[in-house]
């Protein structure tokens, strides 16, 4: 099947079968391999994308459901790396091996694009679901408080 999405801002049209998860038509199809494969199955966060600003396990998403919506990855958060996010995960310094950090991320983009005020509860409720396997947790919630302050300070 011959079907249309519109990731980062552009328009790529790519064939495949219509079941096929969103990450694998990212990383196979398109090469966009920021967006990483944990577990397949929901229970990692590696995968994690925004569809429609929401934070969305990619790995299980099957392509025919994304006709018409605004699917972001890493690749697109910004151009400059200049999202307050990245900007915070900088300043914290908070990878370590880096493997599930685009999913962290991605996580953590859209809990402050939609909210620049989380609360301690809100962010690890937002980020309980992202796993990682060198524990940076302490990190990636400092860096996402770091990042909503930015976002407040932009606003
Ligand atoms: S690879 Fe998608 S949640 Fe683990
Ligand atoms: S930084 Fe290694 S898995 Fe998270």
């Amino acid at each position: 099947m011959s079907i249309t999405l519109i990731i980062n801002k552009k328009k790529h049209t790519v064939d495949v079968d219509e079941d096929t998860p969103l990450l694998w038509v990212l990383r196979d199809t398109l090469n966009l391999v920021g967006t990483k494969f944990g577990c397949g199955i929901e229970q990692c966060g590696a995968c994690t994308v925004h569809i429609n600003g929401d934070a969305m396990r990619s790995c299980t998403l099957p392509v025919s459901l994304l006709k018409n919506a605004e699917i972001t990855t890493i690749e697109g958060l910004s151009d400059d790396n200049s999202h307050p996010v990245q900007v915070a995960w900088k300043e914290i310094d908070v990878p370590q091996c880096g493997y599930c950090q685009s999913g962290q991320i991605m996580t953590a983009s859209a809990l402050v694009n939609k909210n620049n005020n989380p609360s301690n509860d809100e962010i690890k409720q937002a980020m309980k679901g992202n796993i990682c396997r060198c524990a940076t947790y302490k990190r990636i919630e400092e860096a996402v408080y770091v990042a909503a302050k930015l976002t407040q300070e932009k606003a």
